[in-house]
């Protein structure tokens, strides 16, 4: 058998003030799968997501993406095929105009210039935002920085899709193109969100976090329409789910 594409073992993480954010958390996701992080405020959703390209090491346990783990020689590797949404869209935008920001992935990794420019116009174009593209990205709306913050990491032709709330902020146009587009994109999936609705249409599989550690990991129609477990950690029963009994 092929070594699941993502492959996380006990993972515990305490940040540098002493917040005991991962408890240890064990998961495997196969290649092509679709799987969504959910949990209340402070749960570790955003810490763990942060796990799955480097930028934060686990304080004990193991972290393999396509069997690999994150040494000094795989890391640039990993970095380029596991694309990560930050929650914080200021976290990924830092060019002088939206345009270099989506860009620069694809010229950092070696992509030629026109390719690199082919490839931000088409994202930029696929998230509706084609006509900011000379504008300075700290001056664009929450929800414009939002899509450019995914713009920027679909130029990068990820493998794996790691995205930390990707709807939020969007307006109802927005969120049904941002869900049209994940759903067209076969490869590897891994959504945080309290966005209940956009789970049930994107991910057949949800995994609960409370207070960092796995609470549940299952299918989704199956655990967001279990009431008792939703209210148990700070969830609650999506609407499109209402009608449908818990089994
Ligand atoms: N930089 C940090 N330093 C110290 N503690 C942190 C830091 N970032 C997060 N934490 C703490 O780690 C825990 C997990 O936070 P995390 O951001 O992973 O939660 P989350 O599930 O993403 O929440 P939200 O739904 O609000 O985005 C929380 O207790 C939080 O206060
Ligand atoms: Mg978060």
């Amino acid at each position: 058998m092929s070594d699941p594409m993502i492959d996380i073992t006990d993972v515990c993480f305490t940040y540098p003030d002493g917040t005991e954010a991962l408890r240890g958390v064990s998961f495997r996701i196969g290649h092509g799968e679709s799987v969504a992080i959910v949990g209340a405020n402070g749960a570790g959703k955003s810490t763990l997501l942060q796990h799955l390209n480097g930028y934060l090491a686990p304080t004990r346990g193991d972290v393999r993406i396509g069997g690999q783990a994150f040494t000094r020689e795989r890391i640039a590797e990993i970095r380029r095929s596991v694309g990560v949404v930050f929650q914080d869209p200021d976290d990924q935008l830092f060019m002088p105009t939206v345009f270099d920001d989506v860009a620069f992935g694809p010229l950092n990794l070696g992509v030629p210039p026109e390719e690199a420019e082919r490839r931000a116009v088409a994202s930029l174009d696929r998230v509706g935002m084609a006509h900011l593209r000379e504008r300075p990205p700290h001056k664009l709306s929450a929800g414009e920085k939002r899509a450019v913050a995914i713009a920027t990491v679909l130029a990068l032709s990820p493998d794996v899709l790691v995205m930390d709330e990707p709807s939020s902020n969007l307006d109802p146009r927005g969120r049904r193109r941002l869900i049209e587009l994940l759903a067209t994109f076969e490869h590897t999936k891994i959504i945080a969100s309290h966005d209940l609705e956009l789970v049930v249409e994107l991910c057949p599989r949800v995994i609960v976090l409370d207070g960092g550690l796995i609470v549940a990991d299952g299918p989704t129609e199956r655990l967001l329409s279990d009431e008792p477990l939703m209210l148990a950690h700070g969830l609650e029963r999506p609407h499109i789910l209402r009608h449908r009994h818990p089994h």
